[in-house]
C-alpha cells in the first residue's frame, strides 16, 4: 500500500531531519548529497503540490541544523542563507527565466563561481580586526568558534584595507584535497578514525572544543559575502565586491567569472566540471549569483533561499573498474556485509579500491559477477559503492557472489531470517569480529571518547586475550600494558589516563557506547533524558518485554515507546539488550569500575509531570525549543510528532500538519497563554 501524500510528507520530514542531523551535528553523514537532495526535492514537490500540507518546522522551511550548546550561540542581523539546487542545465534556465521575469529584463548578468563544498562561517570585523566568527547554524543564530577560526592560516586577523567600522565577511572554511588525504593518512596510522570528505574534515575541526586541534588542522578560507554592513560599501556588484574582498587581505576564487546572460553561466560550468579533478579545492557545483547587488533586494527571497542566486549542482562522480572480489565482513551486530574489492580508481577526490554492496539484495539487484566491469560512485561525502555491473563485459563463467552460510571470522551459523535483508552471524559477542567491532564502538570519539585506544591497539589486546568486554578496559594494569608493541612508559602513562578521564561522562554517551542495536546518539540523548539514569532505563526495559507479545500491537513497549523518537522497533532491541544476563553483568562491572554522569538536572517544578507535550507552529516570545526547555522543566516531555498518547499540541502561528493530525485524534490544542495559566495554576484546559 503505498502512503498518503501526508504520511509521505511526515516520513520525509522524519528522515531529513535525521540526515541534517547526521550532517550538521555529528559531521558523519550516511547518505550522498544527491541522495539527500533527491528526499528534499519530493519533499518540497509534495508541498507545493498540497499547500495544506506545508508546516512551519519542515526542513523546507530553514536553513542547515540548530546550533549545538557547546559553544555560545551568535544571532545574525542578517540571516545566512541557503542556496537554491538546478540539476541539469533546464532548471538553471528556469531559475533565470522566473528571475528575468521578476525584474522585467531579457537578460541577467551573472557572477558564475565555484560552490565549495566546505563549511560556511561568518566572520565580524570591528574597526579591522576580525573580532568574533560563527558557523551558519540554522542561518539565524550559529555558534561562536572565534577561537578556533583565529587558526585557520589565510584568515586576515586584520583587513589589508579601510573598510567599514562594522562588517562582516562570509565564506567557506575548506580543507584543500592533498592536505585532506595527507591528514586521514595520520590518521588511520594512528588508529584514528579517518574522515570521509574534505567538507566534513572542516566542519569537524572547525568545532573542536580545542583551538589547539584545529590549528593542526590544514584549513583554508575562501571569501565570497558580505553580511551585515553591506550598504555601508561602495560596491555596486558582486564582481566589485570579490575585488574588494581580495583587498582586504581573503583569499577569492580565481574562477568566478562575469557570465552575461544563462549561456555564458552554463559554458562556465562545463569549464570548471572539466578543470574540477584538477582543482586544489574540492568544489561539487558552480553557483549563478545576480550581479547588480541593486537588484537583489527587488528580486527577493524565499524562507531559506535567494530567488537572485542558485546552485548549479555537479553530477555524483562515477568511474568505471573491475570488481576483483567480493569479501565479507561482519560488524559490530553480527551483520554480514559484502564487500567490494576493487581495481584502485581515482574517484570524487580519493583512491577507491573498496566498495560497500550492502546486503544479498542489492547483489541480486544489481546483478553483480566477479570479475564483472562495475560503476563505482563516490559523491564526495559518503563510503564509496558500486551503482551497477556492465553485463555486455562480462567475462566467460564469471561467477555470481554468495553470502556465506557460515561467519568468514568465527565459522558461526550465518541467518537470515525470512523477510530481512540483512544475513548475521549467530554467534555475539563470542565472534571475535563482533567483540572488536562492540569495543571499537565502545572507546570511539562520540562514545566513551578513549583515546590512544585505536583499532591496531584493540587488535593487539584483543589477540592477547586481555580484555574481552567492555568492563575489562577499565581493569587493565600498566605492567600488562608496557609489555605491549610499542608501548613505553609514556604511552602506557597517556592510555591509562585516558581511560581513567572517560570515567566522566554523561548518561547519554554511556548508553550510545553500548552499542544497542538502533540506538544512536539521537535515541541515546532521549533515553537519558526521559529516564534521567541507568536503573531506570532498565527496569522499563525489562518490564516493557512482558509486553512484547500482547494484543494489540499498539500497546506494546509502553514505557519506551513514550520516549520521543523510540518505536517498536527500537524499543525491541532495547528490551533484547537488557534482558542479556551478559549485557547486564557487563553494565553492573562498567557502573562498578566507577563510570559516572552529572546527576539529571531536577525539574524546577511539577505542574506538568508526566504530560505529553508536541510544539508546533511559531510562538509568541520564544522558539519551539525554549518552550521545550521551559515544558521540561514542569516535568512535562516534549516530542517531536503527535500521536494518541500526545497530551497537549501546544500550537503558535502558521501551524500545519501536526495541528490537524492533533485535532483529528482529539488532541487537546492549546496557545502558549494557555500553557502560561497551566504553569501558574494546577487547573488543566
Ligand atoms: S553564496 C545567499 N557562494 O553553499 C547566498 N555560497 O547551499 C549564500 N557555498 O551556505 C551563499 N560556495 O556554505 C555562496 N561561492 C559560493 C559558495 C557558497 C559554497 C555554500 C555556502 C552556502 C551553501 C548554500
Amino acid at each position: 500500500m503505498s502512503a498518503s501524500p501526508a504520511e509521505r510528507a511526515e516520513q520525509l520530514r522524519e528522515t531529513i531531519r535525521a540526515h541534517d542531523r547526521r550532517y550538521y551535528q555529528d559531521d558523519a553523514p550516511t547518505i550522498s548529497d544527491a541522495e539527500y537532495d533527491r528526499l528534499f526535492r519530493e519533499l518540497v514537490q509534495l508541498e507545493e503540490a498540497h499547500p495544506e500540507l506545508q508546516a512551519p518546522d519542515s526542513p523546507t522551511q530553514r536553513v542547515g541544523a540548530p546550533a549545538s550548546d557547546a559553544f555560545t550561540p551568535v544571532n545574525f542581523a542578517v540571516p545566512m542563507l541557503s542556496l537554491g539546487n538546478a540539476f541539469d542545465a533546464n532548471e538553471a534556465r528556469e531559475f533565470d527565466r522566473r528571475l528575468c521575469d521578476v525584474l522585467g529584463v531579457s537578460q541577467c548578468d551573472y557572477v558564475a563561481e565555484p560552490k565549495f563544498d566546505g563549511a560556511a562561517v561568518s566572520l565580524l570585523y570591528e574597526n579591522g580586526k576580525f573580532t568574533r566568527g560563527a558557523t551558519r547554524g540554522d542561518g539565524r543564530t550559529g555558534e561562536d568558534i572565534t577561537a578556533n577560526l583565529r587558526t585557520v592560516q589565510d584568515l586576515p586577523l586584520a583587513l589589508k584595507a579601510e573598510a567599514p567600522a562594522r562588517i562582516e565577511i562570509r565564506g567557506e572554511v575548506v580543507m584543500p584535497k592533498s592536505a585532506f588525504e595527507r591528514m586521514n593518512n595520520d590518521l588511520a596510522k594512528r588508529g584514528e578514525k579517518r574522515f570521509v570528505n574534505p567538507r566534513n574534515a572542516a566542519a569537524g575541526s572547525l568545532r573542536q572544543i580545542d583551538p589547539k586541534i584545529t590549528a593542526k588542522r590544514p584549513l583554508s578560507f575562501m571569501a565570497y559575502a558580505v553580511g551585515a554592513g553591506e550598504e555601508q560599501l561602495s560596491v555596486r556588484t558582486q564582481r566589485e565586491l570579490l575585488d574588494q574582498l581580495k583587498a582586504w587581505g581573503f583569499q577569492v576564487s580565481e574562477n568566478a567569472v562575469l557570465a552575461q546572460g544563462i549561456d555564458a553561466c552554463l559554458a562556465h560550468y562545463d569549464q570548471l566540471m572539466d578543470a574540477r579533478a584538477e582543482m586544489e579545492v574540492e568544489i561539487d557545483g558552480v553557483v549563478y549569483k545576480l550581479n547588480a547587488l541593486a537588484a537583489r533586494e527587488e528580486a527577493g527571497h524565499l524562507a531559506r533561499t535567494p530567488r537572485w542566486a542558485i546552485a548549479h549542482k555537479f553530477p555524483a562522480e562515477e568511474v568505471e573498474t573491475v570488481l576483483q572480489d567480493v569479501e565479507y565482513q561482519v560488524g559490530r551486530t553480527g551483520a554480514v556485509t559484502p564487500v567490494a574489492r576493487l581495481q584502485p580508481v581515482f574517484v570524487g577526490g580519493a583512491t577507491v579500491s573498496n566498495a560497500t554492496l550492502h546486503n544479498a539484495d542489492e547483489l541480486e539487484r544489481k546483478d553483480i559477477h566477479i570479475g564483472d566491469a562495475v560503476i563505482v560512485r563516490r559523491a564526495g561525502d559518503v563510503i564509496p559503492e558500486v551503482v551497477r555491473a556492465i553485463p555486455e563485459k562480462r567475462p566467460n563463467g564469471a561467477q555470481k557472489p554468495e553470502i556465506p552460510s557460515e561467519c568468514p571470522v568465527c565459522g558461526a551459523h550465518v541467518a537470515r531470517p525470512e523477510g530481512e535483508v540483512v544475513a548475521r552471524c549467530t554467534n555475539g559477542l563470542a565472534c571475535p569480529a563482533q567483540r572488536h567491532a562492540a569495543l571499537a564502538h565502545f572507546v570511539s570519539r562520540r562514545a566513551m571518547d578513549i583515546d590512544g585506544l585505536g583499532d591496531k591497539m584493540l587488535t593487539q589486546l584483543l589477540a592477547r586475550d586481555l580484555i574481552h568486554t567492555p568492563a575489562d578496559i577499565y581493569q587493565l594494569k600498566a605492567e600488562t600494558l608496557r609489555g605491549l608493541e610499542r608501548m613505553g612508559a609514556k604511552s602506557v602513562d597517556n592510555l591509562l589516563k585516558a581511560i581513567e578521564a572517560s570515567k566522566d561522562t554523561t548518561l547519554a554517551r554511556f548508553i550510545f557506547a553500548l552499542g544497542i542495536p538502533d540506538v544512536g546518539e539521537t535515541t541515546a540523548q532521549a533515553l537519558a533524558e526521559h529516564f534521567g539514569d541507568i536503573q531506570s532505563l532498565r527496569e522499563a526495559a525489562l518490564a516493557d518485554d512482558d509486553t512484547r507479545d500482547i494484543s494489540p500491537a499498539t500497546k506494546r513497549f509502553p514505557q519506551l515507546t513514550a520516549v520521543a523518537d523510540v518505536g517498536p522497533v527500537v524499543a525491541s532491541e532495547i528490551c533484547d539488550f537488557f534482558k542479556e544476563p551478559h549485557n547486564q553483568q557487563v553494565v553492573e562491572e562498567l557502573l562498578n569500575a566507577g563510570i559516572h554522569w552529572p546527576e539529571p538536572k531536577q525539574p524546577q517544578g511539577e505542574a506538568l509531570a508526566g504530560l505529553r507535550f508536541v510544539i508546533t507552529g511559531t510562538l509568541p516570545d520564544v522558539s519551539r525549543d525554549q518552550a521545550a526547555e521551559i515544558i521540561k522543566g514542569q516535568g512535562g516531555q516534549v516530542s517531536s510528532s503527535v500521536s494518541k498518547n500526545t497530551d497537549y499540541l501546544l500550537a503558535g502561528e502558521n501551524a500545519g500538519s501536526k495541528l490537524e493530525k492533533a485535532r483529528s485524534l482529539g488532541v487537546i490544542v492549546i496557545e502558549w497563554d494557555q500553557l502560561q495559566e497551566m504553569l501558574q495554576a494546577p487547573e488543566r484546559p
